[in-house]
């Protein structure tokens, strides 16, 4: 459950994106299996709601900056594992806790799979200067305001 040198999309900006979402999937892991701080826990979960926006809105600008052919494709996976992970999150917030746990291995082994096998895909396309170098809280913000 770790980002590889394989998985490099090219784009430090994007590179870095893929390894804080393997250790926000570690960090929700132990802190779960520690059955531990609530806290800690809850703002891993909300950092990660935060990653699945602004991540995504980050690489969805930088492709459709270059007209990237397989743009829609892309975008109905990012909809679809963004609306898994919402109902996870919200549904924790409401005490169900049935599918917490295996959010972790959800994220990671989406992750490998997206990484490798879609995001892969717009190597060569992307181009650095149409990347969105803020930092991703505010990506995570205006992912929201665009509702
Ligand atoms: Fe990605
Ligand atoms: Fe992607």
């Amino acid at each position: 459950m770790e980002w590889t040198e394989a998985m490099s999309v090219g784009n430090d900006v994007l590179d870095d994106d893929h390894k804080t979402f393997f250790d926000l999937a570690k960090i929700i892991l132990d802190v779960d299996a520690d059955n531990g701080n609530t806290i800690v826990f809850q703002s891993a979960l909300n950092m990660l709601a935060d990653y699945v926006n602004g991540h995504f809105l980050r690489e969805e600008k930088a492709l459709r900056a270059v007209n990237y052919p397989h743009f829609d494709a892309h975008l109905q996976k990012h909809k679809a594992f963004r609306q898994h992970v919402m109902k996870i999150v919200q549904e924790y917030g409401e005490g169900k806790n049935d599918d917490i746990r295996n959010l972790p291995g959800l994220v990671v082994s989406w992750l490998n799979q997206h990484i490798l096998a879609e995001d892969m895909q717009y190597k060569f396309w992307i181009k650095e200067k149409f990347v969105d170098k803020r930092p991703l809280a505010f990506l995570a913000v205006e992912a929201e305001t665009k509702g």
